[in-house]
């Protein structure tokens, strides 16, 4: 069936996204409403408060959407939502939103994955200038605020997970580390400005897991570290040595992210590699990855920034790409906190 452009809906978490995308991953309008203010005095995300702000924000979201490149509904050929894993409570605004607009306007509609949607996040684009030949399979690091997961990925809908975090993510290292340091919600482009003024090599903390076999991380020994470094020191104490903590303790969070990704590529011959998620936008691991990749001679992918924490544009990739290979979802389709591990699919 012919899908020429989709509208897309991301609410899993705490950001409502809409957007609408081609076929061929070309972003025709998107527009994004965080909820970091609401969240930033409990220092993390209030489930509730999520969700009401969800129902508040997604309708008139999509009405501007639309409005913003003069659509009207007869131009969308189909319809996306992220269905899981993720808060039930916000999730369930998205998908409730997009059934009664399939039902309605008689339009299918496909529940995608959301970490699903960060793996094609690095093939969407804005303009014809950014578009990239989507290679035939590539090994894909996904890096978000409730993930950290190695993927072979041979096409849409084709992913073996290789590894996975065995306790926090990589951005839930990032986001309570910033917590301890007094420095906000979310943390982790915090702590990736602090680092650039300091010394990386101040605080040796350690890089867990690096030289196991397996492609498994694990990153809840580095925040005790931290903490231990820290628990002692007075408020004034802990902004003297912000830069050179950071520093440090991003160094290592990296290192073992980069040394996985390199143990993980070992396995294939010369297979591309993509770094998406929330975490993908940090500056010492685009340098350090792009680095190794250029003396391998390796192709590499990145989101653009924008691209990188949610967003409906590459939930919308995803969604359109399945679409078009037949696939839709049913009216009865439920939200769920959990991906199934071996499944981004369903
Ligand atoms: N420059 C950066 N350096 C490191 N981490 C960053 C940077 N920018 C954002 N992050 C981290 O990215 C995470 C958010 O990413 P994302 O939105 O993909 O996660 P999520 O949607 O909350 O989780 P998931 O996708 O696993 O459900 C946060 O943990 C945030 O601290
Ligand atoms: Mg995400």
């Amino acid at each position: 069936m012919k899908y020429k452009r989709v509208l897309a809906v991301e609410t899993s978490c705490d950001d409502t996204s809409v957007a609408i995308v081609k076929e061929d991953g070309l972003v025709e309008a998107m527009l994004s409403a965080n909820q970091d203010d609401v969240h930033e005095p409990f220092g993390g995300v209030v489930p509730e408060i999520a969700g009401r702000s969800h129902s508040e924000k997604l309708i008139p979201l999509i009405n501007k959407t639309l409005e913003q490149i003069n659509y009207k509904w007869e131009d969308i050929s189909g319809l996306v939502v992220t269905s899981r894993p993720g808060l039930v409570g916000s999730l369930i605004v998205g998908l409730v939103t997009v059934k009664t607009l399939a039902w309605t306007l008689q339009k299918n509609f496909i529940g995608i994955n959301h970490i699903e949607g960060h793996i094609w996040a690095p093939f969407v684009f804005e303009n014809e200038e950014e578009k990239v030949e989507i290679p035939s399979e590539f090994l894909s690091l996904i890096v978000s605020g409730g993930h950290t997961q190695l993927v072979h990925v041979t096409g849409v809908g084709q992913y073996k997970i290789l590894g996975h975090t065995i306790d926090d993510a990589a951005g839930e290292a990032f986001d309570k580390f910033a917590k301890m340091m007094g420095l906000g919600y979310p943390g982790g482009y915090v702590i990736d400005q602090k680092a650039k003024l300091g010394n990386s090599n101040k605080y040796s903390f350690p890089r867990p897991m690096i030289r196991t076999s397996t492609l498994d991380f694990s990153f809840s020994g580095l925040k005790t570290a931290a903490l231990k470094e820290i628990s002692q020191l007075s408020m004034e104490e802990i902004k003297n040595i912000t830069p050179d903590i950071c520093a440090s303790y991003q160094q290592a969070i990296v290192d073992v992210l980069v040394s996985k990704l390199k143990q993980a590529h070992e396995q294939f011959s010369n297979i591309p590699i993509s770094v998406t998620g929330g975490v993908s936008a940090n500056s010492l691991l685009r340098s350090e990855v792009a680095k190794w990749a250029h003396e391998k001679n390796l192709s590499y992918f990145f989101p653009k920034l924008k691209f990188c924490t949610d967003n409906a544009a590459m939930v919308g990739f995803a969604g359109i790409q399945k679409l078009k290979k037949g696939e839709l979802s049913p009216q009865t389709l439920g939200p769920s906190p959990r991906s199934l591990p071996e499944d981004f699919s369903r």
